[in-house]
């Protein structure tokens, strides 16, 4: 029921929020900092609240994505046609937390939470504590955004660069002594990290045997690749390339204390939902890899359960 940003001394930069995305909203190029991600895919839960048959409701998206989403979503035709797949993430990952949460989770920690505003939108026990991480920047512009609504839950904002490895870790394990049993979040983020530091991130969220279950976003090496052509350059141009897709699949996590338990397609959950075209459509009749095979373009969900840290990367 209260909102509080603790100071864990993140390390990006300190301009006001607003002269960032003002400037921003000048610039020619879509994507001038990777938070620019975070209003882009904003757009896209907006446009799925507003269906009269949307399989979620985020009243807070649309101001959220604000122009500079706007802008960015109207220069990137490739992800508008394919919004489907941000419906079925969020949706997946919704269906995800309430499980967890009826299962006894007492703390969400969403990593790199960006403009998610589930704490407000979903249905969650008030005694719930939820701890959304990101730049410094994008969680004050989110706290002024959201400044005059109420989370149903306990939820603190910790601005924090999840890059910064001993920051991180220092983190993670005064937030493991809180928790009882936690569900780590993680949406949008790892496809920027390279096969090392996704490990080792993966490392340190096993570390604390309370961050009991990580469910986060996967992409196969031959989607990446569709990625990078399709929507890739103005990443580049951000700093932000598209990199990480493990040919393993979700078993690149294994060696790292994380057990795959669930895996579920963003093109068989959007053809459930009915959110694709005829050509979409005649493909998702085709068998769902699971992820297990590079050469066949997938983009899914993970469930991963914390086994313990056994290996460095
Ligand atoms: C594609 S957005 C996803 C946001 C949110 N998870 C969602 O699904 O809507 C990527 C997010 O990662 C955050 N991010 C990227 N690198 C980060 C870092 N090193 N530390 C903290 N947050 C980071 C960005 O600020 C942005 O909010």
């Amino acid at each position: 029921m209260q909102t509080s940003v603790l100071n864990n001394g993140g390390s990006a930069n300190h301009s006001p929020p607003t002269d960032r995305y003002d400037s921003a909203m000048n610039s020619t190029t879509p994507i001038r900092h990777i938070s620019d991600t975070a209003h882009w895919v904003a757009v896209y839960r907006a446009q799925e609240s507003e269906r009269a048959d949307a399989v979620f409701r985020d009243p807070y998206a649309s101001k959220l994505a604000g122009k500079r989403g706007a802008q960015i979503a109207a220069a990137m035709p490739f992800a508008r046609r394919h919004s489907w797949s941000y419906t079925a993430r969020t949706w997946l990952v919704d269906q995800v937390i309430e499980r967890s949460v009826r299962e006894g989770t007492d703390m969400v920690i969403n990593l790199a939470a960006g403009l998610d505003s589930r704490p407000y939108r979903m249905q969650l026990p008030t005694a719930l504590r939820w701890i959304e991480i990101d730049l410094p920047d994008m969680l004050t512009y989110k706290q002024e955004v959201l400044a005059a609504e109420r989370p149903v839950c306990t939820l603190d904002r910790v601005p924090l660069d999840v890059r910064d490895a001993a920051a991180r870790r220092a983190l993670f394990k005064q937030l493991g002594v809180q928790a009882r049993g936690a569900l780590v979040v993680t949406e949008g983020l790892i496809i920027y990290f390279d096969s090392d530091d996704a490990a080792e991130l993966a490392r340190d969220l096993a570390a604390p045997a309370t961050f009991r279950r990580w469910v986060t976003d996967l992409t196969s090496p031959a989607l990446l690749q569709m990625l990078q052509n399709a929507i890739g350059g103005p990443l580049v141009e951000a700093g932000s390339p598209l990199k990480f897709a493990p040919p393993e699949g979700p078993e690149f996590f294994a060696p790292y204390g994380w057990k795959a338990v669930e895996t579920r397609s963003l093109l068989h959950t959007a053809a459930k939902l009915k959110r694709l075209s005829l050509g979409m459509r005649l493909l998702s009749l085709l068998p769902d890899p699971g992820g297990r095979k590079p050469n066949k373009p997938w983009g899914g969900v993970c469930v991963l359960d914390n086994c313990g840290a056994t290996r460095s990367p």
